[in-house]
């Protein structure tokens, strides 16, 4: 089964709410309660986003936007998880690759949406790790497969061998090349542009989108839905996958799927990035 989204909105994910200092179970029922209800259009989540006690406290924050809105979207990852309370492991081979599938299915309580590798630049055999994913789709495992941080020239390897469903990649606003999402988008795969902001350690962000700040501030809205709808006007194809840990933020950040993109708001956008040299 393919994997797709309507064609404009922003995904969440849950990585903060589960991994930021003092993060708290209710705290992020709050967020992705207020974002199911306000139209998010899928949850990110990984076997990553753990804590010490609990290997899949992420995937269950997914499963309760589930139980919200059933037909939700669920992506997970595969391949890259926590060892202790500093530590993460990544083990993308493709036994690992399958026990990690079969434990989001049994905590999910059925497939993912889709199941990414999720750090398909640090895996030893990729051609054998996607063959796996191939076959967990082919057993209706999960839904739908694709990759995560992955350059072009892994994404060619992987589309020699079967379809490729979705590619999620970082793709911080002045921040990242774009060269994956344009492959993306000539090759009809969805883009989950994850981290838009720069990740919550970025520095602020009317400093690398300064042009769209000042209209934002002119126009008396917020810099971060501006910039991120001008993002989806700009970017078709790509779907912004954030990571907002407040009611009030995620609230703001999914309203940009409903403001209006003029023309000046686009050009204030390409100015900006073409300055820190990045070309859409
Ligand atoms: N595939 C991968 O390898 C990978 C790696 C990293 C992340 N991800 C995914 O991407 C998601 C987002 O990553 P991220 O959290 O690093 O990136 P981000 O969304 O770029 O940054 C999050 C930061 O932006 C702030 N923010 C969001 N919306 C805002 C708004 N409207 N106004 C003001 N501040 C706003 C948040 O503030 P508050 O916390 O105060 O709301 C937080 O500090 C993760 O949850 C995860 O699902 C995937």
């Amino acid at each position: 089964m393919a994997f797709e989204l309507p064609a404009r909105g922003v995904v969440l994910g849950v990585a903060s709410l589960v991994l930021k200092e003092g993060a708290t179970i209710d705290a992020a029922l709050a967020v992705v309660r207020a974002a199911v209800d306000s139209g998010v259009l899928a949850i990110d989540t990984a076997r990553a986003y753990a804590t010490v006690d609990d290997d899949a406290a992420g995937e269950r924050i997914a499963q309760a936007a589930r139980a919200q809105a059933p037909s939700i979207p669920i992506i997970t990852k595969a391949g890259h998880f926590r060892v202790a309370s500093h530590a993460w492991d990544i083990d993308g081979s493709a036994a690992r690759v399958r026990a990690d599938a079969l434990r989001s299915r049994e905590v999910l309580g059925a497939p993912p949406s889709l199941l990414l590798l999720h750090r398909a630049d640090r895996v030893d055999d990729l051609d054998a790790s996607v063959r796996e994913l191939a076959s967990l789709r082919d057993e209706g495992v999960v839904e739908a497969i694709g990759l995560s941080n992955a350059p072009v020239e892994l994404l060619d390897r992987a589309r020699a061998i079967t379809t490729i469903d979705a590619v999620e990649n970082r793709l911080g606003f002045g921040v990242d090349a774009a060269t994956e999402y344009r492959y993306c988008r000539e090759a009809g795969i969805p883009f989950l542009a994850y981290a838009p902001f720069g990740g919550p350690k970025a520095e602020p962000l009317p400093t690398r989108v300064p042009r769209v700040a000042a209209l934002a501030i002119a126009r008396g809205g917020s810099v971060h839905r501006f910039a991120l709808a001008a993002m989806l006007d700009a970017m078709p194809g790509a779907w912004p996958v954030i990571g907002s840990t407040r009611v009030e933020s995620v609230l703001d950040s999914i309203a940009a799927g409903d403001l209006e993109v003029d023309a000046e708001l686009r050009q204030a956008f390409a100015d900006d990035l073409r300055s820190r040299g990045v070309g859409l």
